[in-house]
């Protein structure tokens, strides 16, 4: 799938497609944040807010979700709008009778005013944009190509416990070549100055070498490291992630690099501080050890979860023009 590059966002979400963190600036990534926390007061607020009054958004997911597909209806429906949730549509749907992605689109188009889109081929999101003139598509994971949303409640999550986004040391683990949260992650990361990140992943699994020199470009440092003895000991944030197993040719290729590296309380001990944060999207199989789960430090199952639905509340609210 081809398609022109998703426009800007620069201070006017209306109506914009949110395809890649590539279209954010920091001052609209700023605003974001304003209305996030906003936001987060609506949803512990037990009076019903009317914001998304009589809008419906389509959640249309070729591939299985638990937090983005549960916080983009749950964000829906905090704001008073209703969702129609379409999971699996190749099994459930017109497409297992052979329709085209277009006329799906064309189709979940008429009866919507946003388009939450989960796809499991990179740059399908972009093409939906393009076939779909009046209402905004929200990319919510293409292929290993990115994930906008979670990015950004990622960035809200680190903003919320450094209190900035520049000058900030972080370590990215896992699968960094297959893994679209971290794509998006290093570009919203870029956008502010100083920022470096250690990026600790089997040879297999670094970032494709495109990528890398793109992203070497536009000014974030990225070090790239294969043995958890190269951890800098002062991380601001450690961010963890699951080796996409659907994107193996074989279950053999993927168990030759599953779970190289592990967070174990000890691992922590050793390698971490007092005042950073682990975090992970989600799901993670393995490679963050239970025990990890009481240490505050691990804000995985505690703000980063719940934040992902006070941006997509933001987030639903502004490019529905709801909110200026
Ligand atoms: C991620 C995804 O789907 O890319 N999940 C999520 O949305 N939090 C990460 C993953 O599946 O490993």
């Amino acid at each position: 799938m081809t398609a022109i590059p998703p426009e800007p966002i620069r201070g006017q979400f209306k109506g914009k497609d949110i395809i890649s963190l590539g279209q954010f600036d920091t001052d609209c990534i700023a605003k974001l944040f304003r209305i996030t926390a906003q936001m987060r007061e609506v949803a512990l607020s037990a009076a019903p807010s009317h914001v998304l009054d009589g809008s419906i958004v389509v959640l249309l997911f070729y591939e299985p979700s638990s937090r983005t597909m549960g916080s983009f209806d749950a964000a829906t429906k905090q704001l008073g709008g209703q969702t129609v949730v379409v999971t699996s549509p190749q099994q459930y749907s017109s497409v297992a009778k052979g329709e085209s992605f277009a006329d799906t689109i064309r189709t979940f188009e008429a009866y919507s005013d946003a388009i939450v889109l989960r796809h499991y081929e990179t740059g399908s999101a972009a093409t939906a944009a393009e076939t779909a003139r009046h209402v905004p598509i929200l990319n919510a994971g293409d292929g290993i190509g990115e994930h906008p949303t979670q990015a950004l409640l990622d960035l809200y999550t680190i903003w919320e416990h450094t209190g900035r986004l520049a000058g900030l040391r972080g370590l990215v683990a896992g699968d960094i070549l297959n893994g679209r949260t971290v794509h998006s992650l290093i570009k919203g990361l870029a956008l502010y100055e100083e920022n470096e990140l250690y990026l600790l992943a089997p040879p297999e699994l670094r970032l494709a070498r495109d990528d890398l020199a793109a992203f070497q470009q536009s000014g974030i440092r990225l070090y790239e490291v294969d043995d958890v003895g190269d951890i800098p000991r002062d991380c601001h944030f450690w961010y963890w992630t699951r080796v996409q197993k659907e994107r193996f040719r074989s279950d053999e290729e993927f168990q030759r690099v599953n779970n190289r590296f592990i967070v174990t309380k000890q691992l922590l001990e050793t390698y971490g501080n007092r005042d950073m944060i682990l975090m992970h999207p989600l799901p993670r199989v393995g490679e963050i050890e239970d025990a990890v789960d009481d240490d505050l430090r691990a804000v995985y199952l505690r703000s980063q979860i719940r934040n992902g639905m006070y941006v997509r509340m933001a987030l639903l609210a502004l490019v529905l023009g709801r909110i200026a």
